[in-house]
């Protein structure tokens, strides 16, 4: 009997040689940054608590790259934690460090592609490969009720997780779709270039967060 697959990467992950080599030089570089995949992100009371699981794209380098927890140390975590306090998704203070005591509540957090990637764009085939630990991190929570995609290419990764058709479960901000028996919300990232340029408005993701707070609370 073979063992089930492992949700989380080895710290020296050698499946995707490009991001491999990317972070060993980062770690020459940065000795005292995380430089590794950035595991999954849990709340202390467990997988058996987790309702809804958000999909990020990828660690920004000197975010969570750099901290070893996923949206920390970047733009792209003030707005996604300030909004999952506000609507009771996380307790604490989102302080931008992982010693922070910052604890998610009944929700996890992980990224499609587990290494930082350059320019922070992976490759398709890393996004692929980099499947082989998210398809184990969904079915690692027995009462997961939804996943919120942060981005098109964490929406289509997570629809191939599921086992769904990209072209019959496409990305859609603000949309609500079934994939797998799961439902599925998405956002566009909250990268501080969307928000800049005005693609994703802090109204847009906190109404994408009120509506799973409601689909959570029935
Ligand atoms: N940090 C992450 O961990 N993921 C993202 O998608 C962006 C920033």
């Amino acid at each position: 009997m073979s063992a089930a697959p492992s949700p989380e990467p080895s710290h020296d992950c050698p499946l995707c040689p490009r991001l491999h080599d990317f972070i060993a030089a980062w770690r020459e570089r940065e000795p005292g940054w995380f430089n590794a995949p950035v595991p999954t992100f849990l709340p202390p009371e467990g997988e058996d608590s987790v309702k809804l699981l958000i999909v990020g794209l990828a660690p920004g380098l000197r975010g969570a790259n750099r901290t070893g927890r996923p949206f920390t140390g970047d733009y792209a975590g003030d707005l996604l934690y300030g909004t999952m306090i506000a609507q009771g998704l996380a307790r604490g203070e989102f302080k931008a460090r992982p010693d922070d005591g910052l604890e998610l509540v009944g929700t996890a957090i992980t990224n499609a592609v587990r290494c930082v990637p350059p320019e922070n764009k992976p490759v398709g085939a890393e996004i692929a490969t980099c499947r082989t630990f998210l398809r184990p991190t969904i079915a690692r929570f027995p009462n997961l009720r939804a996943i919120l995609t942060l981005g098109s290419i964490a929406h289509q990764s997570t629809v191939r997780a599921l086992g769904g058709r990209v072209a019959a479960i496409p990305f859609r901000h603000g949309g609500r779709q079934e994939a797998g028996g799961i439902a599925l919300f998405s956002s566009y990232h909250c990268s501080r270039y969307n928000t800049n340029t005005g693609v994703l408005t802090e109204e847009m993701f906190v109404s994408v967060f009120k509506e799973i707070a409601a689909f959570l609370k029935n």
